[in-house]
Formats: structure tokens, C-alpha cells, sequence
């Protein structure tokens, strides 16, 4: 199989040319019903109109599902109670979590409370499945010895910002694309290198783009024939790291007072939480600096400004400590 096959058509029409039990993870944005503009797409079908399809691309995408695999699903809140249902009482699918994901920016209502929210029902085949903790870990927010220093597990409510149309990084015009953040979540968490991950509604090729760097093997389906092509451009551009980050990998534990454990720990922030997001590891040289600066000697600062320039960074003058003490 290819590393990666687009698939140009009908979501539901297309799965049911896949093999039973043949992908290990499914990642699905479906269109939520709620008018966007997929070109030449329909987002605003009748209730039971919709209702059938979604019962329709379920059924298949159970029947390609793996026993021990995951599947997540995107849903706006007016219809996800409907998807929960279909999932757990009519599929037999095994739920796991409800994660929400939050963002900070959206529209604004005059009346009733804006929506800052999108949920994701993730539910597994069978009660044995893939879930990697160590590869979505975040750093502890205060260093303890009895806790884990590899991190804590990050919840179910994620924080994202949306990738805005103005960004450069931004895809194509396509009105939902996922952050990169969000996805890689999911497919580090719920997969291993050179599993199939299928996505029924690719888009702009998000959960394509981060298989194709976190090393699966994907399958994705889309009807619109602009966002295929659209996400062949995507895969095909250089790597400079995912667009998105929960911002809680940035930062570094309060209290991490003994000087060795500090040099072992910044060592290990960088492999265990920038991987794909080196662009980042500037915003974690600054923190680490203002927390323990005053209390570097010259070898540490040395060790960070060693990292500073082998990764082109420029640390900033005025965060710099004062006196370096022995
Ligand atoms: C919510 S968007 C997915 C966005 C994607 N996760 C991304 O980050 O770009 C849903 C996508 O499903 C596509 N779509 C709608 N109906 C479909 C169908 N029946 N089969 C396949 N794709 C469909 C739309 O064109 C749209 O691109």
C-alpha cells in the first residue's frame, strides 16, 4: 500500500471498497450539518437526511475498524448526543472519552452564550487497545520527585487555537481546517509507526499531513476534487513543524531547584515534548531561563546557550542572568 492514498468520492459509497477489519485508527471530521460552504457539497440536509448518513458511514467505518482499534469523531454539540448513541447502542463500540476541545476565538451571539467549543467522542473496537500516554505527555507544572517527570497525562479538555484563514501556514481556503495539534494528538496517542490511519472526510488533508510526518501509513477520503488537490500541495511542502501546540508543552516545572535534575530535565524536555515542534523550543528556552536564571552556574548556561545556538536562536538579551554564580 502506499504510504499515503487520497480517495476522491462519496465517504459512504468509498468505505465499503475497503476490507473488513483493515485500518487501525479512524480519524473523522464529518461535515457537521451546519451550513458551511464545501463548494459543491450539501452541509444543511434535512434531520433524518442526516441522520441516515451518518448512521451509514459508522456502520462501514466499524466494519474497516480493527478489533483493538480507535475511533475519533468530530461533532458540533446540536448532534453529537444522535452520533453517541449510533456509536455505543446501535455499532457496540466501546467508549472511551469525551474530549473537548476549547479555542478562544469564534463568533460572537448577541443573545445565548457564544460557542467556544467543538467536541470528540473517541471509542475503541473491544476493550484492548493502543494508547501510547508516554508519546502525549505535558510537563508537570511544579517538579516533584514522587510524580512522574515525564509528565502528566493531559485530560480530555484540549485547548487549541483554530488555524486562521490570515495565517501563512494555513492550507487552503477550506471553512473547518483542524489544527495539526489536535490530530497528532490522537494518532501518537492511538496508533504505532506504519499503522493505517484512515480519515473519511480528509478536507484539507490534516490528519494526512500528520501521518505522513509522525511515519503511519493513511487513507484519506474527500468528495470535493479541489481539496484533494489541495492536499497533495500540502504533503508535498517542507516540514517546519505542525502549526498548532498545546501550549502546556511549553512550559517548565516550577521548583526544579536541584541544578542536575534541572540540566536532565530541559535535556529531556526537548526529546519528550518538541518533537515536531522544535520551532517552539525558543518560547521553552525563555521560560527556562526566567525561572532559574538567577540561579544558573557557568556550565548551565552554558549548556543553554549551546542548545540556543545549535538551533539558530538568539536568546534574549534581557533575560539573561545578571551574575552567574558558582
Ligand atoms: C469538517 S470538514 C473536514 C476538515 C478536515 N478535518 C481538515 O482539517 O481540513 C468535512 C469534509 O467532508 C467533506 N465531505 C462532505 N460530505 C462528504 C461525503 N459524503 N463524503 C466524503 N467527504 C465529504 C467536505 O467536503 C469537507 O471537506
Amino acid at each position: 500500500m502506499d504510504k499515503i492514498k487520497l480517495i476522491l468520492g462519496d465517504a459512504v459509497e468509498k468505505l465499503k471498497t475497503l476490507d473488513d477489519s483493515s485500518v487501525d485508527l479512524i480519524v473523522a471530521d464529518p461535515p457537521y450539518n451546519l451550513g458551511k460552504d464545501y463548494i459543491d457539497t450539501n452541509d444543511k440536509m434535512p434531520f433524518s437526511t442526516y441522520h441516515e448518513f451518518t448512521r451509514a458511514w459508522i456502520k462501514e467505518a466499524n466494519r474497516v475498524l480493527k478489533k483493538g482499534g480507535t475511533i475519533y469523531v468530530f461533532m458540533g454539540m446540536r448532534l453529537i448526543s444522535y452520533l453517541f448513541e449510533i456509536m455505543e447502542q446501535e455499532e457496540n463500540l466501546n467508549f472511551i472519552s469525551w474530549i473537548t476541545w476549547h479555542y478562544t476565538q469564534g463568533v460572537g451571539k448577541k443573545k445565548g452564550w457564544s460557542s467556544r467549543h467543538d467536541d470528540i467522542l473517541m471509542f475503541t473496537k473491544g476493550k484492548k487497545y493502543t494508547f501510547n500516554l508516554d508519546a502525549i505527555r505535558i510537563p508537570q507544572k511544579y517538579y516533584r520527585s514522587i510524580n512522574n517527570m515525564r509528565g502528566a497525562n493531559p485530560g480530555n479538555v484540549w485547548d487549541f487555537s483554530h488555524i486562521h484563514y490570515s495565517q501563512s501556514n494555513r492550507a487552503s481556503q477550506h471553512p473547518t481546517q483542524k489544527p495539526e495539534g489536535v490530530i497528532e494528538r490522537m494518532i501518537l496517542a492511538s496508533s504505532n509507526e506504519n499503522d493505517v490511519v484512515l480519515d473519511p472526510f480528509s478536507g484539507s488533508g490534516t490528519t494526512m499531513r500528520v501521518v505522513q510526518q509522525l511515519n503511519r501509513r493513511g487513507i484519506g477520503i474527500e468528495i470535493e476534487p479541489q481539496y484533494i488537490e489541495e492536499t497533495k500541495q500540502r504533503l508535498s511542502e517542507p516540514f517546519l513543524g505542525f502549526d498548532s501546540i498545546d501550549e502546556r508543552v511549553l512550559r517548565i516545572p516550577n521548583d526544579l531547584n536541584n541544578r542536575s535534575i534541572r540540566d536532565e530535565y530541559l535535556r529531556n524536555h526537548i526529546n519528550w515534548f518538541l518533537n515536531n515542534h522544535m520551532d517552539r523550543l525558543e518560547d521553552v528556552l525563555e521560560d527556562f531561563i526566567i525561572k532559574y536564571s538567577k540561579k544558573f552556574n557557568a556550565d548551565e548556561m552554558a549548556l543553554v546557550e549551546d542548545i540556543a545556538q545549535k538551533n539558530d536562536i538568539k536568546l534574549p538579551s534581557g533575560k539573561k542572568p545578571l551574575e552567574i554564580r558558582e
